[in-house]
């Protein structure tokens, strides 16, 4: 069965990551500001910077769902390491400071993410 609504969700979704590396890259030529989001010096992501860059999102949203739902906890990646799927313990753990990565992107993009209306961000205050 269709769903209108989620269908051009996920064209306007599809379309911003598509078009991402695009005003990504262009905006680092002589624009004023650019992201610039500081990643650890060390280790490796998840996945792929290349697959991180476009699928965080899902990523965050897969690990809900399977924390929540099917109460699965444990995200074997591609590289065959396991992970604990989690947002503050997880993620944040390596990318501790939110405002130098995360909020650099997202407020380049004008994108406000409501999950730190629950989940805690490191160094702020307690734990999630
Ligand atoms: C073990 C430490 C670690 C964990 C855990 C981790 N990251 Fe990363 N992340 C990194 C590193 C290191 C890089 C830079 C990789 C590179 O430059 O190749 C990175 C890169 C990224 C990028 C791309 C940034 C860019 O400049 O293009 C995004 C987005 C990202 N991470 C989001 C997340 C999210 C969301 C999570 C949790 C689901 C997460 N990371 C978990 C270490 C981590
Ligand atoms: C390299 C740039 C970059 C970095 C760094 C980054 N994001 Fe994102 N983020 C994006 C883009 C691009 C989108 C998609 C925006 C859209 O769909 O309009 C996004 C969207 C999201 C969304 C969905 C927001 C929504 O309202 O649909 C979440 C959740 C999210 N990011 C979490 C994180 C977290 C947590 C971190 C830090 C660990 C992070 N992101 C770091 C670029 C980035
Ligand atoms: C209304 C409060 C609320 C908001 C807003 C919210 N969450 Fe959550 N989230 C929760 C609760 C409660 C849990 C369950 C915690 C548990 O069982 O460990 C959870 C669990 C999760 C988990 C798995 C467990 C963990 O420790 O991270 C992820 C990943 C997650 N949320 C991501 C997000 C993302 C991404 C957003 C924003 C797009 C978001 N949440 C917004 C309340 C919220």
């Amino acid at each position: 069965m269709y769903d209108g609504g989620k269908i051009i969700t996920g064209l306007i979704i599809f379309l911003a990551l598509v078009t991402f590396p695009l005003w990504y890259t262009a905006a680092s030529g002589d624009a004023s500001y650019t992201p610039d989001p500081e990643t650890p010096a060390q280790g490796n992501c998840i996945e792929s910077k290349e697959y991180m860059n476009a699928w965080h999102m899902d990523m965050l949203d897969d690990w809900r769902d399977a924390v929540v739902r099917d109460a699965n906890r444990v995200y074997v990646a591609t590289d065959g390491k396991e992970h604990e799927m989690s947002l503050t313990m997880t993620c944040m753990n390596c990318h501790d400071d939110k405002e130098k990565f995360c909020d650099r992107c997202h407020t380049y993009l004008g994108v406000t993410p409501y999950c730190w209306d629950c989940h805690v961000v490191p160094n702020q205050q307690g734990r999630r």
